[in-house]
């Protein structure tokens, strides 16, 4: 049988584990605070939960279902279910979409491991004050050579569980550690918020300013939700594509966009409530979270432990990310190209080494990268607008059309209820997959190309 070749989830436990270790990542810890300090807080959260709910949960069924239905990777996916039209090309834009994310997650996903290697070494025992924590993280990146070294450190560790196959290498990984994290998460979050001043973190968190709502802090929350749930490039085509036929599908796959999104709420509940309490700015851009954490954990019980288990498990969490991100590169090769699975994914894993070298430059190492070509914007930024932003947003609009439109909305439906589990809101997914996702995805994108403010 093909599929068993292809390997397959050891269950639905095995696949909700797999797929959250996908979702969540660096995108709940390091991206979701950041974007919400540089969006103006709660206005931003609103809009990135009601994007979850109406676009990302429907979109994560969507890419189920396709790949459920075809057993393959994006392109041959697509191929299959539309044969001789356009719409791989879809697919090819998810293929270099993934290889484009990796290249600047890789980076800061580097970073995670120096905080670790820090943490071991007991720097996070003392007091550490934001002046302190803001130096370290600039020593750090602004380091060219440590930088690249970091970014190529994990993204060997990914292309090694890559290369061994899907329910090997995915899931056993993932299998411990995702509850461990959340744990962790759960203490930190405690910690943070009974901070003295910790509430006004959590009112800007959850108090809306609307007046802060415009069309770009929209396409922050748009990007935000497809980035956090791994959608709009295929990483779920590809892992539905594992998915055991006699289980529920539409089930599991909202689990995973709860688990996601708790996951991220629980993020902001840590750095907002931290950074209040110690007076860090929460716009500081894509250093935020690395500065404000390390000035929690000494006043922490074990602080100097828990520090070490949070930067291991934030390591952990980014890495079962980045697998998801060169499997689906990976699978492509390995199914379409008929390359070897360890040769594709060396050779993939290597090439996108080279891409994502100017992104470790770009927090101090060169300052040709660093303010790029004089636009105001670091590369890796800039890197996470147009590969997080707008290239997933265009896969998801397009994806939407694709599913609702042109395979269409009872196939999609058979193949989410392809175990016999009967899917309850199966009439209202396929109004938001035909007409509210794509609508309100084209909107935002369509009024941001029209005005050109792009960043
Ligand atoms: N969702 C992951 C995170 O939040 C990142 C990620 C993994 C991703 N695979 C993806 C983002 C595919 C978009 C598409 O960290």
């Amino acid at each position: 049988m093909a599929s068993a070749s292809r390997g397959q989830w050891s269950g639905k436990m095995g696949f909700i584990l797999a797929a959250s270790g996908s979702a969540i990542g660096l995108g709940n810890i390091w991206r979701f605070p950041y974007t919400a300090g540089e969006n103006g807080g709660g206005a931003f959260v609103l809009l990135y939960l009601m994007f979850v709910v109406l676009i990302g949960i429907p979109l994560v069924l969507a890419e189920l279902s396709v790949g459920r239905k075809t057993e393959l990777n994006p392109v041959g996916a697509i191929e299959k279910l539309s044969p001789g039209s356009k719409w791989p090309w879809l697919g090819r834009l998810g293929v270099l979409t993934g290889f484009g994310i990796l290249a600047f997650y890789s980076v800061i996903a580097g970073w995670t491991l120096w905080y670790l290697w820090a943490a071991l070494s007991g720097k996070f025992a003392g007091e550490i004050t934001p002046e302190i924590s803001a130096q370290m993280f600039g020593s750090m990146t602004s380091d060219p050579l440590l930088a690249i070294m970091l970014m190529a450190v994990f993204l060997v560790l990914t292309i090694v569980v890559v290369q061994g196959g899907v329910s090997a290498g995915i899931e056993r990984t993932t299998k411990i550690l995702m509850p461990l994290l959340l744990v962790i998460l759960i203490v930190l979050a405690v910690r943070s918020v009974t901070l003295p001043g910790g509430m006004e973190g959590v009112a800007y968190l959850f108090t809306p300013d609307f007046s802060k709502i415009n069309f770009s802090v929209m396409m922050s929350a748009l990007g935000q939700a497809l980035f956090s749930l791994s959608l709009g490039m295929g990483a779920m085509i590809t892992y539905g594509s594992y998915f055991p036929k006699d289980e529920n599908l539409p089930q599991a796959g909202i689990i995973v966009a709860f688990f996601d999104t708790g996951i991220a709420v629980l993020a902001g509940l840590i750095i907002f409530p931290a950074l209040f309490a110690v007076g860090i700015e929460p716009n500081g851009g894509p250093g935020l979270v690395f500065v404000v954490l390390p000035t929690i954990f000494n006043g922490l019980p074990a602080g100097g432990f828990f520090a070490v288990a949070f930067y291991a498990l934030l390591a952990i969490a980014a890495l079962t990310s980045t697998i998801s991100l060169l499997e689906v590169v990976v699978a492509y090769f390995v199914d379409e190209k008929k390359w070897d699975r360890k040769k594709a994914s060396w050779i993939l894993g290597g090439s996108c080494f080279v891409i994502a070298v100017p992104s470790a430059l770009a927090s101090g190492g060169s300052p040709f990268f660093t303010n790029f070509m004089g636009l105001g914007i670091d590369f890796l930024s800039l890197q996470n607008v147009l590969w997080g932003n707008y290239s997933l947003s265009i896969g998801a609009v397009m994806l939407c059309i694709f599913v609702g439109w042109t395979w269409g909305v009872p196939k999609a439906i058979e193949s989410l209820e392809a175990s016999g589990h009967k899917f309850p809101a199966s009439g209202l997914w396929s109004i938001l997959i035909k007409y509210v996702c794509p609508i309100a995805i084209a909107i935002v994108l369509g009024y941001i190309i029209w005005t050109g403010q792009y960043f």
